[in-house]
């Protein structure tokens, strides 16, 4: 069988399974891909070229795992996320397009107010990402602030290892700093290392973040059933699901926030289809609050400034 032969072989298998009919033919390129591990290049400059037993073998395991719903990230190890590319595994949540609506809108608000650079009275900007998963949002935003120092927490520290691999992976890790905490609530400061505010007792909670920045689990734990089966039986619960209306992480984190933040600073969060209001409700004391909306008009990011 030839690499061409092989592309259409593994996308007539893929199409067995209705879910992948749409994007059959990419999926069986990007897992002869994988399996050969070769580059796209290669592929178009010798596609006549002849696969092994061991490499049709290899690539047959790969179709029956996408088969099976597995994501194809999962499976190739790879998201792109903001132009950078992250190592995934089962262990986080698979990075979404929507988040960087999230990355998006912190960015500008840090230029707005103009507290991307040095400062000399207090050092770098601080930033807490809370949920950081595979460190999408995290090494995004220190990615593109040269000057910001930011802290990391996750309750899986499985996530936290594949979170710190991709900030070494570009460079990362002597400005992103990673915790294993219940969102503020865990490590005392001086558990924390190089830059965490506060007083040196106090934690993750105590007053002085820049910005805090949050994707949190937001479906309803009723919802589970109509997930597609892709992402159901495969990313981890506890980076989807919080509680019977999927508010339940917003309920203690906004708290959490007040009190952390220092005056002016920002809360930035992704949120669920139809939890605006329930957000602007938690939010009412909060000022500037402003929605910001996805490709689909859906409003996806919520921004507001302690009081
Ligand atoms: C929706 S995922 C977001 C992952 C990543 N930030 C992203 O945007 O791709 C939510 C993350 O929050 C973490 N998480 C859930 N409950 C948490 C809690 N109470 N404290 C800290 N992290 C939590 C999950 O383990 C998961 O990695």
């Amino acid at each position: 069988m030839t690499l061409r032969d092989a592309l259409a072989y593994g996308a007539d298998r893929l199409r067995h399974n209705p879910d992948l009919r749409a994007e059959a033919a990419r999926d069986a390129r990007l897992l002869l891909l994988h399996a050969l591990q070769i580059s796209r290049a290669a592929l178009i400059a010798d596609p006549d070229r002849a696969l092994t037993p061991g490499q049709k073998a290899a690539y047959d395991a790969l179709l029956q795992r996408r088969l099976a719903n597995e994501p194809i990230q999962y499976i190739t190890g790879e998201q792109e996320f903001y132009g950078l590319a992250l190592h995934v595994t089962p262990a986080v949540l698979i990075p979404r397009p929507e988040t960087e609506h999230l990355v998006e809108a912190v960015l500008a608000e840090m230029k707005q107010t103009k507290l991307n650079g040095p400062q000399p009275k207090r050092g770098a900007l601080r930033i807490l990402d809370v949920g950081t998963g595979s460190g999408a949002i995290a090494i995004a935003l220190a990615h593109h602030l040269p000057h910001a120092r930011i802290t990391a927490v996750d309750l899986s520290t499985t996530a936290i290892e594949v979170a710190a691999s991709n900030a070494a992976r570009h460079g990362l890790s002597d400005r992103i700093q990673f915790v294993a905490s219940d969102l503020l609530g865990a490590p005392a400061a001086d558990e924390l290392g190089f830059d965490a505010p506060g007083s040196p007792a106090s934690g993750l909670g105590s007053l002085g973040w820049d910005a805090i920045v949050c994707n949190p689990p937001y479906v309803p734990t009723a919802d589970r059933d109509s997930l597609h089966p892709q992402v159901r039986d495969h990313e981890p619960a506890a980076a989807l699901f919080a509680g019977p209306d999927g508010l339940d992480i917003y309920r203690r984190l906004v708290p959490q926030a007040l009190a952390a933040l220092l005056p002016g600073g920002l809360l930035a969060l992704e949120i669920g289809h139809g939890q605006r209001e329930a957000i602007a409700a938690m939010l009412a004391d909060w000022n500037e609050l402003r929605f910001v909306e996805d490709l689909r008009q859906i409003p996806r990011i919520a921004l507001a400034r302690r009081p």
